[in-house]
């Protein structure tokens, strides 16, 4: 098939996810992209118009070892009709563990038929500037990978013998999934009155509709999965992880997670 465009379909609440896809869409060279942007309330019940020489590139974070939960239910409204797809996890320089499997299985569940996989590395949602965790990735290094993995999906896929047998994709993950997922902590970032400008910003980025705006910020702590946008995207740096134990988790990272993860393709040589 000749890939005339893409679609792509994410959950990216820090962006990191979004920003790879963007670049294996690059890689691709076509100029119609579709963007099924899960990660909002307001954009999270989505369905899939039909397809018709375009490719899908399904990404996600891993949380645990595995996809985030609220990825998973929107992903799961989706119905594909046996469609080309690239499946992509964005892990935090830590591991990656039994997500991309998770998303290969779901992805066949939903009618997609998986193509190629990507695990890449993106700055740790728990990461911040006095305790970095893979900060600034991805990189132009990574970003120059997805690119090249994208020129080398097109043309596996131009190519006369496809589909042919390496069409079983294989990707490295236990099943029954061994990785527990996003443990529940009960806790939420905390905003910092005194520098807090009630802006909204942080409203408006959270997945979950977890904070709402009076005349303080309010955030319900039930709702928060912890993604830390409201964290990354507020201009005055008041909201703040406070939990000792949340905390203790990002400076474990912080040290044990230094050494430098590549990413890791298959179903594609490189
Ligand atoms: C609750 C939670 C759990 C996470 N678990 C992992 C993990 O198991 N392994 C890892 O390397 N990174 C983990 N991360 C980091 C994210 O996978 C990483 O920062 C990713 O780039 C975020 O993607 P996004 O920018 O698309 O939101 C976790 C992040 C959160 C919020
Ligand atoms: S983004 Fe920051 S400054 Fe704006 S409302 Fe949220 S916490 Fe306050
Ligand atoms: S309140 Fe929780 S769920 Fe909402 S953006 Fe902040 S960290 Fe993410």
């Amino acid at each position: 098939m000749e890939v005339k465009g893409v679609r792509l379909i994410y959950f990216s609440p820090t962006g990191t996810t979004r920003r790879i896809l963007e670049s294996i869409a690059e890689g691709m060279g076509v100029e119609d992209i579709k963007h099924i942007n899960l990660t909002l309330p307001e954009g999270s019940r989505q369905t899939l118009a039909p397809f018709s020489d375009e490719l899908a590139i399904i990404g996600a974070p891993v949380y645990g070892g595995r996809l985030p939960v609220d990825a998973v239910d929107r992903f799961r409204q989706l119905k594909a009709g046996n469609n080309l797809a690239v499946l992509i996890v964005v892990y935090g320089n830590r591991e990656f563990e039994d997500a991309l499997l998770e998303l290969k299985n779901l992805a066949i569940e939903l009618g997609f038929s998986p193509v190629a996989g990507g695990a890449f590395i993106g700055e740790h949602s728990f990461a911040t500037e006095k305790v970095p965790i893979a900060n600034g990735r991805p990189d132009n290094l990574d970003i120059q990978k997805a690119i090249n993995f994208g020129v080398k999906v097109r043309d596996k896929v131009a190519a006369p013998q496809f589909p042919d047998a390496t069409m079983d994709l294989k990707i490295p993950g236990r099943f029954p999934y061994e990785a527990k997922g996003a443990r529940t902590m009960a806790v939420a970032p905390v905003t910092i009155k005194e520098s807090c400008t009630v802006c909204g910003t942080c409203a408006g980025v959270c997945p979950t509709a977890a904070i709402s705006i009076n005349e303080n910020v309010e955030t319900k702590i039930e709702l928060c999965i912890r993604c830390c946008a409201c964290i990354k995207s507020c201009p005055e740096k008041a909201r703040v992880m406070e939990d000792e134990m949340w905390k203790n988790i990002a400076g474990w990272l912080n040290k044990n997670c230094t050494a430098r993860k590549e990413p890791q393709i298959f179903g594609v040589d490189m």
